[in-house]
């Protein structure tokens, strides 16, 4: 059982022979501005010590991508996407999830979660401070890093799993 309680999406690591199918993603044209190419994204795993690139798939279908870096006391989010057919369905959220829940997981160093928002990205805004992240001053290149701790993830997972139980009849 996934940590949402979500059972219809998983997360792979994306395998070597499966790069194609992490570039065919597709975006709406107005969203191309608001995160890397899923191919830079793959260049910078490619360049990183420890690095985790994730596939979102429903069943045999790829919805979405994105990739984490690894560097002690914090891993970064980036690059993270819903492919434009499957947006609005409740993936990015349970993708979220499930990365967030691995990270932490998996790098037993991490205390928090970065990533980072263009200023005019509401969708991805709303998706990250629903869950949790916190928006902070700081900035990456001109957008604005949002954090999450370990202590702000359990108390969203957390949340989530007790929706999820009161949803069950
Ligand atoms: C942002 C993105 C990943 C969301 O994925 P998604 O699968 O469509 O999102 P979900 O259906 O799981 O919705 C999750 C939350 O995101 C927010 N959201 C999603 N689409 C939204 C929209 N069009 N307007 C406002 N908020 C929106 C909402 O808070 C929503 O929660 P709610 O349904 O409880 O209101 C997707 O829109 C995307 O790939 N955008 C382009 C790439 C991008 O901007 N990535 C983020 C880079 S920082």
């Amino acid at each position: 059982m996934s940590p949402t309680g979500d059972s219809a999406l998983e997360i792979r690591l994306l395998e070597p022979e499966q790069r194609d199918v992490a570039l065919a993603l597709r975006l709406h044209p107005h969203q191309l501005d608001w995160v890397p190419d899923v191919a830079d994204s793959l260049a910078l795993v490619d360049r990183h010590d420890n690095a985790d690139p994730w596939l979102f798939w429903v069943g045999d279908v790829a919805v979405g991508f994105c990739a984490v870096t690894h560097g002690g006391a914090t891993s970064s989010i980036g690059g993270f996407l819903v492919d434009r057919d499957h947006q609005g369905k409740g993936y990015g959220k349970a993708a979220l999830a499930l990365v967030v829940a691995d990270t932490f997981r998996s790098q037993a160093k991490c205390d928090s979660i970065l990533l980072t928002v263009r200023e005019g990205n509401d969708p991805a805004r709303q998706l990250y401070e629903g869950f949790g992240f916190v928006a902070t001053e700081r900035w990456h290149r001109g957008e604005r890093i949002f954090s999450l701790t370990r202590a702000q993830a359990r108390k969203a997972l957390d949340r989530l799993q007790a929706k999820r139980k009161d949803a069950t009849p």
